[in-house]
């Protein structure tokens, strides 16, 4: 492709290019390895809050040894489910890291559902018990099922979901489909109580909300259990993330930048961050009875990581619309 031409890529055909998640863990385990070597380029998100609770961030991001340089432009609005539109929506471009020219515009609506929950993974390989059984799902939406997904490639004897949402229609949908595609048990729940109680893992997925009015209280996590809120400090009680043996994060540099514009207002120290978890700088789990929590707020190189896959492939198999620049 000559460097007066941009690749587009839209929603449509990144889903259809259908990259395995298997291969997304692996790449975004690898991104992972590259930060603990010092090998990636990864500011913390700023953002702009058009709605409230609404965000669009801009998410840039290097990683020199995958020869993927760009930056994701991600929009969350809570509100756009009551106009039929999705909560995540955005576009990423990939630059060339040698010039610096634009080589692909990309929809990232298929990428933030796959790397977050190849992150959650990633960490669930190293932090929750490897014969985890129960998951609890809070937020039955598009992060609910990639992280089920997800989670499904790396703890091998998951057998039942414990599934909540607020919306009784949105939870019928995802027990049904769940139950058709992975073949476990999916149990509706009628409470966040019901859905953490007795689980191995837990996810939230709900809203990210500025002033959040959280309910998981610390008696209804189980000893040995591992939860990774999506939803930032929503749904966790102070008390019971401060019960946490262990709590850790994707990147404590961006959570301090989240603590300074409000969020987070309390929060244990952090014991890690993923990065050092993954290449053995910290220790992971200990033992059967850890406590874990995994605080992650989504890092763009997860994202490049992913998006140099999706591109390399376009490439190959003549999938987009090349576009003059
Ligand atoms: N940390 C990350 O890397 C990352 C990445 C992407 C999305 N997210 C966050 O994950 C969350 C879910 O995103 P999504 O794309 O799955 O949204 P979605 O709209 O597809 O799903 C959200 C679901 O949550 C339900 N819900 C709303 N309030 C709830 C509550 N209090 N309890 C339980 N369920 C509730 C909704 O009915 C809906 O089914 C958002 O907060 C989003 O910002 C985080």
């Amino acid at each position: 492709m000559s460097s007066s031409e941009v690749l587009y890529l839209s929603r449509y055909d990144v889903e259809k290019l259908n990259i395995p998640m298997e291969k997304i863990i692996q790449v975004v385990e690898e991104a992972f390895l590259e930060k603990a070597k010092g090998r990636t380029e990864v500011p913390p998100k700023p953002g702009i809050h058009p709605q409230k609770d609404a965000f669009i961030h801009a998410m840039p991001a290097y990683i020199p040894n995958m020869r993927s340089a760009g930056v994701k432009w991600v929009s969350g609005f809570p509100e756009n489910v009551k106009r039929g539109l999705p909560y995540i929506s955005g576009l990423l471009i990939l630059n060339n890291p040698e010039t610096g020219v634009p080589k692909c515009i990309m929809d990232c609506t298929w990428i933030t559902a796959k790397r977050t929950g190849a992150a959650t993974a990633v960490a669930a390989r190293y932090l929750a018990k490897p014969d985890s059984r129960v998951l609890g799902v809070l937020g039955c939406g598009v992060q609910g099922r990639s992280n089920l997904e997800a989670l499904m490639m790396v703890c091998k004897n998951l057998e039942k979901v414990k599934a909540y949402d607020t919306s009784s229609e949105n939870l019928q949908r995802y027990v049904d489909e769940m139950t058709a595609k992975h073949g476990l048990k999916i149990v509706p729940v009628s409470s966040p109580r019901k859905a953490v109680e007795n689980c191995d893992l837990v996810v939230t997925a709900g809203p990210i909300l500025k002033n959040p009015q959280p309910v998981i209280d610390e008696s209804w996590f189980k000893d040995g259990g591992f939860a990774c809120p999506l939803d930032f400090d929503s749904y966790w009680k102070p008390e019971a993330m401060h019960s946490m043996d262990k709590f850790c994060t994707d990147d404590r540099n961006q959570l301090a930048h989240y603590r300074k514009l409000g969020y987070f207002s309390s929060i244990p120290n952090v014991y890690a961050d993923l990065d050092e978890i993954v290449s053995g700088k910290k220790l992971g789990r200990e033992n059967s009875r850890e406590r874990i929590l995994s605080m992650n707020l989504g890092l763009a190189i997860e994202d490049m990581a992913t998006a140099i896959l999706i591109y390399e492939k376009a490439k190959k198999t003549e999938i987009g619309k090349k576009l003059p620049l």
